[in-house]
């Protein structure tokens, strides 16, 4: 099977690792230090040069059609992704976004067509810690999405078994992978951990397990998922744990000393994913009519870091934005 991975980042990185075992893989990006790192020397993970060798390609062109291209840019960026992964997929192929926040699917399918476009979720965990190398932090479950029979039209049939047989390539590759009827309510699952984890960690310049260490930051966790849960729920999204904020709790703790994907960007200086992750539910709580205060301030506060991101701004502030605590 041909796999081309759109993106170069963290999360492309591992994936393109792991699937080389299984699979010819190619990666595409525009981030010049990781494809020329990776053409290179390849693909470091924790530590130690990895896996098959994976190509690298600016340009869809340059790499073979592929039967699955998986989506692993920030979310930011899925709209030219997804004209590279249309690009990319042969005419049966399969285009899949693994990213995070709302609104990828409905873009990639806009590109590639309802039936080639498939979405899943992870929890596999990784740090970038340079162009090509990756810290692994965790092996979680990667579910990919499939219309039950009673929704599905007949050309859902198509997606349907491809969902299944990339779990099994997932699985061969020890990405543990399973496919689920209720995507929805697992890509809400993991919106709710992000909305409330990154932007606070990014914020705050502290590891995931520095927020649940006072009371303030639970509060604000608390804030948080009360919001995203009240629109999640008027939307008929069943999410896959009964309480948010207990979950957040313990996510934070079994991530303890990870720097979450916001605030590896934030000290990278690079844009974040607010507006697809604490951005979304503010706007679809405006449309439903539901208060979303504390999520729409965090995201202000998040885009006006980003905006501060000039070197003189930064270079005036040097001082006063040093972590609150040492990152480990
Ligand atoms: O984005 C992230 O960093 C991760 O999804 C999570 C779960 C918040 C852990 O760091």
């Amino acid at each position: 099977m041909n796999i081309t991975i759109v993106g170069t980042g963290a999360m492309a990185t591992l994936f393109a690792a792991r699937l080389s075992a299984v699979a010819e893989v190619a990666m595409i990006g525009t981030w010049t230090d990781a494809i020329e790192m990776i053409r290179r020397d390849g693909i470091t993970l924790d530590g130690d040069s990895c896996c098959h060798s994976v190509n690298t390609a600016y340009d869809p062109d340059d790499t073979p059609a592929a039967d699955l291209a998986i989506v692993l840019t920030k979310a930011y960026k899925t709209p030219i992704a997804a004209q590279v992964a249309a690009k990319t997929i042969k005419p049966n192929g399969i285009a899949l976004t693994l990213q995070n926040g709302l609104g990828n699917i409905e873009i990639l399918a806009a590109q590639v067509g309802a039936d080639r476009a498939m979405q899943g979720v992870t929890m596999q965990g990784a740090t970038l810690l340079g162009p090509g190398h990756i810290r692994t932090s965790g092996r979680g479950a990667t579910h990919l999405g499939y219309v039950p029979i009673e929704r599905a039209a007949p050309r859902d049939w198509g997606t349907d078994s491809h969902a299944y047989e990339i779990t099994a390539l997932f699985n061969s590759a020890g990405l543990k992978a399973q496919v689920s009827a209720d995507i929805d309510g697992l890509i809400w699952g993991k919106l709710i951990l992000n909305a409330a984890i990154n932007p606070l960690t990014a914020i705050l310049r502290i590891p995931n397990g520095a927020l649940i260490e006072s009371n303030d930051t639970l509060e604000l966790i608390r804030a948080v998922t009360d919001e995203a849960f009240a629109v999640a729920r008027a939307k008929g999204i069943t999410l896959p744990y009964p309480d948010p904020f207990e979950r957040v709790k313990q996510v934070a703790q079994l991530t303890a000393t990870n720097h979450s994907s916001m605030l590896q960007d934030v000290l990278g200086q690079r844009q974040t994913e607010i507006d697809a992750i604490n951005g979304k539910i503010v706007e679809q709580g405006k449309a439903l009519g539901i208060p979303t205060p504390i999520n729409a301030a965090l995201t202000s506060l998040v885009r006006t870091i980003e905006k501060s991101y000039t070197a003189e701004v930064v270079e005036n502030t040097e001082k006063t934005l040093r972590p609150l605590r040492p990152l480990q």
